[in-house]
């Protein structure tokens, strides 16, 4: 009997404090993204929890003074809206208004990194990644976003709209260039869940966590590449390693091939001793090689580039040349 009693009482003292803290409300809160933050792709989710009866306008600027204007409304929570990210630190404010008069303030930091640029490649310290997708997160959208995946494996989206990824994520394949199975909204063809040797930190953190390194994700679909590539002697190492997002970009992008650049800025990225082309003819008193500014004679209607005497990938020459020799490269452009 006493027992029971005391177990009334405890649930008593427990719903009674429950509605107070319900009662509790933040004027504004930014839900996401959490302060100080990296980013590898070129946006954030901006998600605001807002209180119509303190707020009833929230301003978003970001640091390149672009600014988002919402209105609040008594029937909703929460409010969303994806930013663009420039490489490195980005600041971007989250000002709630009553009036026109400032009620609440809060900022954020977040780091876009690159795969390529040594200067962005590692955020300081302060930074920590983005792992958005546990239980306790996607609670909070689930009253208006249906969380769950609803892919079938294999088999692209007709309308893709009908993604249940694709109304926060839609930003991510809208560059020219896109990959079909991103464009088909096959997400967890490659957000498996699981980790390579190069994420264990990522291991448990995020539902769709992807293995780095990529490269087996890629060989999968890829069968071909894989078996032309292995029987190949030389290596260029970000791609034998199976690091092939250093160079595509595995949703889209402005480049061909969803290069994270043009091929010129992608291999100058990490060599830019080789800019001059100083390497190329390599005699006494030798003028550097034009790299790039001029036609390729050897590809009909584009600019020469590494690529035009480099294979990204393998080769059976030194040094990953187009031909076996040499000799045989330079007279694939200089006859005679
Ligand atoms: C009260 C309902 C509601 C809740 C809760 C909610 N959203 Fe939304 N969200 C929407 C609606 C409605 C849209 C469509 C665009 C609009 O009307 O704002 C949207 C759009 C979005 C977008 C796309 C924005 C853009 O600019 O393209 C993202 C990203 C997003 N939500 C993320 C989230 C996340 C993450 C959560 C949970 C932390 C969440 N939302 C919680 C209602 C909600
Ligand atoms: C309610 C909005 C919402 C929906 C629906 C949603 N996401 Fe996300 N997702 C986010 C937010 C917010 C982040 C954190 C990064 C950011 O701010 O954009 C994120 C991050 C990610 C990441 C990076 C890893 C992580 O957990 O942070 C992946 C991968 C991802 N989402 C895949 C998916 C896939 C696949 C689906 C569909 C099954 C999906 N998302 C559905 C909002 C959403
Ligand atoms: C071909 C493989 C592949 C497919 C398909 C793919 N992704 Fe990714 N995604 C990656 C890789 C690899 C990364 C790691 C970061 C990078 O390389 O830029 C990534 C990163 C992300 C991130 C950013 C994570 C961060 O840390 O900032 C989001 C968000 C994301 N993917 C969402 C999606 C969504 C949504 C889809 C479906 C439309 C999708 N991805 C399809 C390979 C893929
Ligand atoms: C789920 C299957 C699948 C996965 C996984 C996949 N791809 Fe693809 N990829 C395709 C399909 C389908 C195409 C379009 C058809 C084609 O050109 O082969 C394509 C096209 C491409 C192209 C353009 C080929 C061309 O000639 O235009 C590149 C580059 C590419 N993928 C790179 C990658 C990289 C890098 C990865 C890993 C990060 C990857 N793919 C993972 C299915 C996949
Ligand atoms: C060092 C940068 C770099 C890396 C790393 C890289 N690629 Fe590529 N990839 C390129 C470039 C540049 C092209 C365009 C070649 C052209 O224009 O002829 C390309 C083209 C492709 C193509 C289309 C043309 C073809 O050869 O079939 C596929 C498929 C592809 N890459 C897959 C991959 C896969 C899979 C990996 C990882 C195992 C990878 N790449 C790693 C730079 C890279
Ligand atoms: C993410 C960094 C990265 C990018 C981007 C990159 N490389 Fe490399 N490359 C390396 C590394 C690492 C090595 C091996 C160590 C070294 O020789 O510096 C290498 C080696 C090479 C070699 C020498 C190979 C040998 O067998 O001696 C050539 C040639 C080369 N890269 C050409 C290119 C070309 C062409 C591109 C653009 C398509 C490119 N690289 C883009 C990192 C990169
Ligand atoms: C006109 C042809 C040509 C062009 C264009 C070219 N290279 Fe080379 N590259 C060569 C030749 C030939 C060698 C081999 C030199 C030797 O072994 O004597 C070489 C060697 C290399 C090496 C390995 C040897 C070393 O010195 O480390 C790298 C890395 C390299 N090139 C990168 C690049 C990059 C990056 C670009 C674009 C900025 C580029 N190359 C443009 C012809 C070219
Ligand atoms: C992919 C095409 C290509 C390859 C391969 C190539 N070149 Fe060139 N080379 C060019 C172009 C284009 C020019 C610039 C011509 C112009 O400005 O009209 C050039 C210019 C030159 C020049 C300067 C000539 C002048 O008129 O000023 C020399 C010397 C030269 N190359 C030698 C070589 C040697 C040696 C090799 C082999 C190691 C080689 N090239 C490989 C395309 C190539």
């Amino acid at each position: 009997m006493k027992s029971c009693t005391y177990k009334k009482i405890i649930l008593f003292i427990t719903l009674f404090s429950l509605s107070l803290f319900a009662g509790q409300t933040a004027a504004l809160k930014v839900v996401n993204p959490s302060q100080a933050s990296i980013s590898e792709e070129n946006i954030v989710s901006f998600v605001v929890e807002a209180d119509s009866a303190s707020v009833d306008s929230v301003v978003i600027t970001t640091d390149t003074n672009e600014a988002f204007n919402i209105e609040i409304n008594p029937k909703r929570s929460h409010y969303c809206k994806s930013i663009n990210l420039h490489f490195g630190q980005n600041s971007i404010k989250v000002v709630g208004y009553k009036k026109n008069a400032v009620v609440k303030e809060e900022s954020r930091d977040v780091f876009l990194t690159s795969k390529v640029d040594k200067e962005y490649r590692y955020p300081p310290q302060k930074y920590n990644k983005i792992y958005f997708h546990n239980e306790e997160n996607e609670k909070i959208c689930a009253s208006c976003h249906d969380m769950k995946v609803n892919e079938v494996q294999g088999i692209a989206f007709e309308d893709i709209t009908k993604s249940n990824c694709y109304g926060c994520h839609k930003n991510v394949t809208k560059e020219k260039h896109g990959h079909a199975p991103a464009v088909n909204w096959l997400c967890t063809s490659c957000h498996n869940g699981k980790v390579g040797i190069y994420n264990q930190t990522d291991k448990d953190k995020t539902k769709y966590s992807v293995p780095d390194p990529i490269g087996e994700i890629c060989f999968s679909c890829h069968k071909k590449n894989k078996e032309e590539w292995s029987k190949k002697q030389f290596h260029h190492e970000p791609a034998d390693s199976g690091r092939c997002n250093k160079c595509h970009n595995s949703h889209s992008s402005q480049s061909e091939f969803y290069l994270r650049k043009s091929a010129w800025e992608l291999c100058t990225g990490c060599h830019k001793d080789k800019i001059e082309g100083m390497h190329v003819v390599k005699t006494f008193g030798q003028k550097p090689h034009p790299t790039y500014g001029v036609k390729d004679p050897s590809r009909a209607g584009k600019e020469l580039s590494c690529i035009s005497c480099h294979n990204p990938h393998v080769s059976n020459a030194p040094s990953l040349l187009q031909s076996s020799t040499v000799f045989g490269l330079c007279s694939r452009c200089h006859k005679k």
